[in-house]
């Protein structure tokens, strides 16, 4: 594998995000695994990606779909087994594409050996001292010891029947563990070391910011600082003393060799206080959430963009470029919002609905504009095929523990979550030989399936491999931007011969000269080709002449 021999090959990677449940499903259980995963991995290398990151297969009760993890080193039943993770690996690598694998360490799950233990060890023990056990306050100590709300909704704090009360900044299932413990991190360590010896070549680090908490546990300002704002602030997020865990880490990685990486996942806010996660010595990349978070409007895209850009190279980083996750609105639905700068944590049947066809344009758009900047793209599975967001999930079906702790007032993350569909006319849509899916699929995946897309020009999976050799060939994600003048909804740059244009605009625009490399959608093309760009719409142009 000739490429194997570049260190730094992170540095504009695409990388693909696989959420196991919902990708392929070998055993016919319903729920994604391995061999499903592996058996699938030509769809990846036909797109042309360079490394996936895999969403949490590991040993769990499934509390929050595997961010609840109660073996670090072993692989869940529902998943497979540790040899199918071999053979997964070994396959990938195969392919040319690179393995990164999340690290869920800001807290295990409740069935974690340590958690069990410390239930059993009682007040004041050294396995409490693992979590962050409380007493409370009040007389009684029958009041929370703190005011901390759980992202999920409710108090991040639970009551056991000694009296003593465990923090869990997630769902109670996950209590947090405390980084303070030099336990916690020895345990750690080995874990980076135990899936780097099976060939992995990176983590996903989740809930970045998370991990150390300010000393005294002091009470948080919500009123300064709101919950689901986005960037998260207060005295849980983003504490000076994470960096040293993830400088730690660093020297843990570089034991193993060259060319392996970390990726924060960190809501933090401003740029300045991003890249910090990436200094030299600490990470190598972190998700870009402002830009996932800028919406459609060129003013905010275009600030977001200088920002990361000029933020990560003070570091010596490169900026990443990410549009959807497992944990939001898909984009081609958030695109097509009545607000499409809001930012809804979940859309149900009784919220607000998209428009399909005109959050797709967008979405295909928006994408275009992304891959054509300098640095590592992100996709979450599904995207290239254009997926909706399933907003009509009814709540019966729903598992999302973020619904739950709503009661039921945010629809939460199951709508980005449904299971893929691979073959239009097949059970599941091919997602599972049984027909049966952890979540129900909405019709509109059968249009959308791949062998519907395979072989059609205008499909959006045609679209992401024409974009992806294109951002190849030219280089681009190791190139340099240079915005070009425009009106104020339109984004216009060049990145060495390439120049892209998008319009956020409500009327067509001139094109200015230049051959069309491709354009965001079949009108797109056609309007492109008589030198106009339509509304939701970009386009790459050869730009050598200038
Ligand atoms: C991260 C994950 C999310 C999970 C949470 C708790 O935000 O992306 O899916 O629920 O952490 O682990």
């Amino acid at each position: 594998m000739p490429q194997q021999l570049d260190t730094d090959w992170w540095r504009d990677a695409v990388v693909y995000q696989i959420y196991p449940r919902s990708f392929a499903d070998a055993d016919g259980d319903g729920i994604g695994d391995l061999p499903g995963m592996t058996a699938r991995l030509g769809h990846l290398a036909a797109l042309g990606v360079d490394a996936v990151w895999l969403s949490p297969f590991y040993v769990s009760p499934q509390a929050d779909a595997g961010y609840d993890v109660a073996d670090y080193t072993d692989v869940d039943p529902l998943f497979g087994t540790l040899d199918d993770a071999d053979r997964f690996i070994a396959a990938a690598h195969e392919a040319g594409i690179r393995v990164i694998v999340d690290l869920v360490a800001n807290h295990s799950s409740d069935r974690h050996l340590w958690f069990q233990a410390a239930l059993a060890a009682g007040p004041g023990s050294p396995e409490r001292a693992r979590y962050l056990f409380r007493t409370g306050r009040g007389p009684r100590g029958e009041l929370p010891p703190n005011n901390w709300l759980s992202v999920f909704g409710g108090s991040a704090w639970e009551r056991l029947e000694d009296g003593d009360w465990y923090l869990h900044l997630f769902d109670r299932a996950q209590p947090d563990l405390d980084w303070t413990n030099p336990e916690v991190a020895e345990l750690f360590d080995d874990v980076l070391r135990f899936w780097m010896a099976r060939g992995v070549d990176g983590f996903r680090i989740d809930v970045a910011h998370g991990f150390v908490k300010a000393e005294g546990l002091p009470d948080a300002d919500y009123d300064a600082h709101p919950m689901g704002s986005g960037f998260d602030r207060g005295p849980m997020w983003d504490q000076d003393a994470v960096h040293d865990i993830y400088r730690r880490w660093r020297r843990v990685l570089e034991e193993a060799g060259p060319g392996h990486i970390l990726v924060a996942e960190a809501w933090v806010g401003p740029a300045e206080r991003m890249a910090r996660y990436v200094r030299p010595d600490e990470m190598q990349q972190s998700f870009n959430f402002p830009y996932m978070m800028a919406g459609w409007s060129a003013p905010r895209l275009r600030g977001v963009i200088d920002e990361s850009l000029g933020a990560n190279d003070a570091v010596g980083a490169t900026t990443t470029w990410v549009l959807s996750n497992h944990d939001v609105v898909r984009h081609a639905s958030r695109l097509g919002l009545p607000d499409p700068t809001g930012w809804p944590n979940g859309v149900g049947p009784r919220d607000p609905q998209p428009d399909a066809a005109l959050g797709l344009r967008r979405a295909r758009a928006l994408t275009l504009l992304s891959l054509a900047l300098p640095g590592s793209a992100y996709l979450y599975q599904g995207e290239e095929l254009g997926l909706p967001e399933h907003t009509l999930l009814d709540d019966d079906a729903r598992r999302d523990p973020s619904f739950f702790r709503h009661d039921g007032a945010q629809a939460g993350r199951d709508g980005c979550r449904v299971p893929l569909p691979w073959a239009a006319a097949a059970p599941a849509y091919g997602f599972s030989p049984s027909g049966a899916s952890w979540l129900p699929q909405p019709e509109v995946f059968g249009d959308l399936a791949v062998d519907r897309q395979e072989g059609d020009p205008d499909s959006t999976l045609a679209f992401y491999r024409r974009a992806l050799t294109l951002r190849r060939e030219r280089r681009l994600g190791a190139g340099t931007l240079s915005w070009q003048p425009t009106g104020d909804e339109v984004l216009e740059f060049v990145n060495r011969r390439t120049r892209v244009v998008a319009n956020l605009s409500g009327s067509p625009i001139a094109l200015p000269d230049g051959a069309v490399l491709l354009a965001s959608g079949p009108d797109a093309a056609e309007a492109a080709a008589d030198g106009f760009l339509e509304p939701n719409a970009a386009v790459w142009l050869e730009a050598s002449a200038g």
